[in-house]
């Protein structure tokens, strides 16, 4: 092939090689922190209660004396990353002090808001093995990446691997608690006048124990799949029924929808859940609703990283299921598609936003 003029432009070239490499390389992102976290590094870094010396912290982990000098490697990666801050640096490497940020904080084991579960769920190979049969579920009739790969849908593996259920149901959880804390806190009034609530696809139902305690009066249920809420124990003004959302909701002022429900499925089907949600909401004009919170894909290109970020979750949900994220006009035409009449739209979530939607 022969090269035009234009193309010979060194700095152009060796920009673009530099773009190439750091695609090719971007897994090592996932990589380094899935092995931080499988070292306690945070954890570790926590406890000592102070800024922690790489040499203290290298006594401190459990690897093979011939690795200590590479966890300075490790640690300057997760430090560009922003997972750790460097303090005290000078000619003695092992004498840098590391603290935790923000981020590496959500790492702890046993922060409320812990992010370790959702992270060794999604880094688990079962998860990540799909990305290699990415091209050839193109080119065959199968619905999802993951059945190109295993064999079979997500929801029978995950049906049929104990480990790899228990691992989902913890990974959904610990992504429940944050949000769970800043919804109850922001939207109190969303649940003003309503007698009862259901909690579609609500798992384990961390998010509605919430609610349940800090709304007596509101009577709630969490409906899953039999095998995800068998011998889970309700409380007073909470219960659990197993169920197929695609075939009955039991009837209710208000439904919840939340994480990662409606993203999980395609149009058609996302159509038949709000099709059942409505029959299930006796109306009681604008106090019968559904409560969606899911993320709206942001058309502006200005945060590169939220925008990065909202597009991995929808390559993620075409890899894993057959969902996919959706912007506003989607989510527009699905909700009146559905039959519901009016919406709003809340940002109070991050990247994810409140959707109401009424009858
Ligand atoms: C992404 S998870 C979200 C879990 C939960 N909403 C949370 O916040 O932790 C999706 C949930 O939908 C449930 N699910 C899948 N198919 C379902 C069905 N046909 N009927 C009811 N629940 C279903 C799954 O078992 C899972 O708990």
């Amino acid at each position: 092939m022969e090269i035009q003029e234009g193309e010979r432009d060194a700095a152009k070239l060796l920009q673009a090689l530099g773009h190439i490499w750091n695609h090719i390389f971007s897994f090592m992102n996932s990589m380094t922190l899935k092995c931080v976290v499988e070292l306690g590094i945070p954890d570790i870094i926590h406890n000592f209660g102070k800024p922690m010396p790489l040499s203290q912290l290298i006594r401190s982990l459990p690897i093979h004396s011939s690795k200590a000098g590479n966890i300075h490697r490790l640690m300057r990666i997760m430090i560009h990353s922003d997972f750790f801050s460097q303090h005290n640096v000078s000619e003695n490497e092992l004498e840098v002090e590391y603290t935790l940020t923000n981020a590496s904080m959500l790492l702890l084991k046993d922060h409320p808001f812990s992010m370790t579960p959702l992270l060794h769920f999604e880094l688990d190979p079962i998860l990540t093995n799909p990305w290699h049969h990415l091209s050839t579920w193109f080119k065959n009739e199968t619905p999802t990446s993951f059945e190109t790969a295993h064999g079979m849908l997500f929801w029978d593996y995950v049906d049929r691997d104990p480990k790899l259920h228990r691992s989902f149901n913890e990974g959904m959880a610990s992504d429940s608690q944050l949000i769970t804390s800043v919804f109850i806190e922001k939207c109190k009034d969303m649940f003003n006048g309503l007698e009862s609530l259901v909690d579609v696809g609500g798992g384990t139902g961390t998010m509605t124990k919430a609610i349940a305690e800090s709304f007596p009066q509101l009577k709630c249920t969490v409906l899953d799949l039999p095998h995800v809420v068998s011998g889970l124990q309700g409380s007073e003004n909470l219960n659990y029924v197993g169920g197929d959302m695609f075939k009955e909701i039991p009837p209710t002022d208000a439904i919840l929808l939340k994480l990662w429900i409606l993203h999980d499925w395609s149009d058609d089907e996302c159509l038949k859940i709000l099709k059942k949600c409505k029959e299930a909401i006796k109306s009681k004009g604008k106090e019968g609703k559904v409560i969606i919170i899911d993320m709206v894909m942001e058309e502006k290109k200005e945060d590169h990283k939220l925008v990065e970020t909202q597009l991995f979750f929808d390559m993620l949900m075409m890899v894993v299921l057959t969902g996919k994220e959706r912007n506003k006009k989607e989510w527009v035409k699905l909700i009146t598609s559905a039959g519901f009449n009016d919406y709003k739209i809340t940002q109070v979530l991050g990247l994810r936003s409140i959707i109401e939607i009424y009858p």
